[in-house]
């Protein structure tokens, strides 16, 4: 069900918006969208040509796709498929074409005849691109134009690959890709080097002929490009506001992609607000930061001057509001992240009992624990938990080439030298040097070598445990398998993980679990590693211990709640942050530039540093005390 609108509003969105508690959700409404249309065609005897995208964004809607073909007969035979777009130069079956994904998603699952899928060719030689382009693009046109077309949007706001810069009379073409998307695109190639520098791309005015247009976005990554693109005004520079032109599009988001709207963000810009105490706060914390004033010196002025004057009327004068929220966020305040024992709890973030609590610390990637939450992690075991670290992945794909070659060397001398050699062990080696030499073509290292890696991160998380005063038989490697694939693609979730996890869980019994909170992309590490959390907290909830546990989230490497959604702040000293410091060094392989460095140039412990001080510096300009740096985390109830 979508989430009915809780404010009587006054819009800033040209395009319609649907929002959805989650991506699963709104996929699935999509793809019965487009099981009608085939059907109703399929009545009329008709063909139904539909527009196709790749990336993440579709994918759960191909799921429910096939599922609904298996279970409930939808046939493909009448659908004629065009995709938007392919990487050049791009064999069709490598793993990274859009070809592959195609076929991994959507068509080695239906009836849909062979003959009906178009996919723009990577490997047309450069000389006949232009005669090639036009041909798809008459395609097209011969079929009748697409009746609905999916799309994604790029963090550029492209849509195809329509990257900014591009003109609205843009047709099927040869394109460069901003290096923003190139990016972004490394996830799914072995490094930056082998991501192509072109692609062909179906143009902006062939997406705007098609009849009906289905634009997603979902996850925290896409909230700022998809407000632009709704709110915006009409630019080349973000290619998807021309969708505002087009008569018939619709954009699906789920609640993280929303969060930048205007009626999300700030709805009291947008009309009348049901005032609660979560928005009043949300309100407080933006007028201070608008005005520049903290809270506690906020005017009766300050509020009706910004459109709050109906929350005044509420409550009478503006000290109520401002002690109010003020006493709110001091709470949120604690050197106790595990509780302080002997003390009155009602206004802390933690119960003071059991004054010494068993904790899991879940950490997705080997260096989640000391990145996002390593001062607090220090601080719960120095307060005399039982801490446990449990990492999730084994985080093998973000290695090096050069760093496994460098260790697998060493175990080759060191084993030389003490005379441990064997023949077998050698052959694997002469094996491994041998990919590392030739390497580049096709990325596909052996299980042998991706051991390595995985070996290699264990031992980084290990050290960064133990300088953080965890003992080893706290430390526990799951090494999840829906992650071992060897590729920035995975396995769904499955039986195998949620046991896993259920079996630590059991095992600490804790009193508090702290997991990677991340909203960002559904299909990413972080966001599946904590459906992998809540479904084990849900099989467990009849136990007795799970009715006394509470789940902590941290934010990831870069992003951070914001100030009203903050419910725990761990403040750090100068010392401690240095010491945090000092634990993400322990992460080697991912200094100076990791495999995978996402969207930010930065190192993680810059990152970290960087989010943790700006924590500080926003509680501090709204009036409360001024700390070094602060961890933030919010808690999840169970329902
Ligand atoms: C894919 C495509 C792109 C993606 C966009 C978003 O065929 O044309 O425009 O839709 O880059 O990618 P994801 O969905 O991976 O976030």
């Amino acid at each position: 069900m979508s989430i009915t609108l809780k404010y009587q509003l006054k819009s800033f969105e040209k395009l319609p918006v649907k929002i959805y508690a989650d991506s699963r959700e709104g996929s699935i409404h999509i793809a019965k969208s487009i099981a009608l249309a085939i059907r109703q065609k399929q009545q009329d005897g008709e063909k139904i040509v539909l527009g196709l995208a790749t990336g993440s964004s579709p994918i759960k809607v191909y799921d429910e796709l096939v599922r609904l073909h298996k279970e409930e007969q939808l046939s493909f035979k009448n659908v004629i498929t065009f995709n938007l777009d392919e990487y050049y130069p791009m064999r069709p079956e490598a793993p990274q074409s859009y070809v592959r994904f195609m076929h991994e998603y959507l068509f080695d699952h239906i009836d849909i005849p062979r003959e009906n899928i178009h996919i723009p060719d990577g490997t047309i030689a450069i000389e006949d691109i232009d005669a090639y382009c036009q041909q798809y693009e008459k395609r097209i046109d011969q079929y009748g134009g697409i009746d609905i077309q999916l799309l994604g949007i790029g963090r550029t706001g492209h849509i195809g690959f329509n990257e900014p810069g591009s003109w609205e009379s843009s047709l099927t073409r040869m394109v460069r890709l901003d290096s923003l998307t190139r990016m972004d695109a490394i996830k799914d190639f072995s490094n930056e080097e082998t991501v192509p520098y072109r692609a062909i791309t179906m143009g902006i005015a062939s997406i705007m002929k098609a009849r009906t247009v289905y634009l997603m976005a979902w996850g925290a990554h896409k909230a700022h490009i998809i407000k632009e693109a709704i709110e915006g005004e009409i630019t080349s520079s973000i290619p998807a506001t021309f969708l505002q032109n087009h008569p018939n599009t619709k954009v699906y988001a789920d609640t993280p992609a929303s969060t930048e709207l205007t009626r999300i963000k700030t709805p009291w810009l947008a009309g009348i607000c049901n005032w609660d105490e979560d928005l009043v706060c949300k309100a407080v914390v933006w007028l201070s930061q608008k005005t520049n004033k903290p809270i506690l010196k906020l005017t009766e002025e300050d509020y009706s001057e910004n459109h709050l004057s109906d929350m005044i009327i509420e409550y009478d004068f503006a000290y109520n509001i401002n002690i109010k929220v003020f006493n709110r966020l001091q709470h949120t305040i604690t050197g106790w992240p595990g509780g302080k024992p002997n003390a009155d709890d009602s206004n802390r973030p933690e119960r003071s009992v059991p004054a010494k609590k068993r904790v899991i610390l879940f950490s997705p990637h080997p260096d989640d624990d000391v990145i996002s939450m390593g001062a607090t992690f220090e601080r719960l075991v120095e307060q005399g938990h039982e801490v446990h670290v449990a990492y999730q992945t084994s985080g093998n794909i973000a290695v090096h080439d050069h760093d496994a070659r460098r260790f697998l060397e060493f175990f080759q001398e060191y084993s030389h030298a003490i005379g441990l050699e064997h023949p077998e062990t050698e052959k694997l080696i002469k094996k491994s040097m041998k990919f590392f030499t030739t390497k580049g073509k096709d990325g596909n290292e052996s299980d042998e070598i991706r051991m390595a890696k995985g070996f290699i991160r264990r031992g980084e998380a290990r050290a960064g445990a133990r300088f953080s005063g965890l003992k080893d038989d706290q430390i526990h490697f799951l090494d999840l398998p829906f992650y071992e694939t060897g590729r920035s693609r995975k396995k769904p979730i499955g039986e195998d993980d949620y046991r896993i996890i259920m079996d630590l869980m059991e095992q600490v019994k804790p009193h508090q679990i702290f997991a990677a909170g991340d909203l960002a992309d559904p299909h990413g590490t972080h966001r599946v590693c904590l459906d992998g959390i809540l479904e084990a907290c849900k099989r467990l909830s009849d136990r007795p211990w799970m009715k006394d546990c509470w789940l902590w989230l941290y934010r990831g490497a870069w992003h951070e709640y914001t100030i009203d959604e903050i419910e725990m702040a761990v403040p750090i000293s100068p010392k401690q942050l240095e010491h945090k410091r000092r634990a993400i060094f322990m992460h080697q392989s991912q200094k100076d530039r990791p495999p995978f460095p996402g969207e930010d140039n930065r190192e993680f412990w810059q990152r970290a540093e960087d989010r943790n001080r700006e924590t500080a510096r926003l509680y501090r300009s709204l009036g409360l005390a001024e700390y070094e740096a602060i961890e933030a985390f919010k808690r999840w109830h169970f329902k």
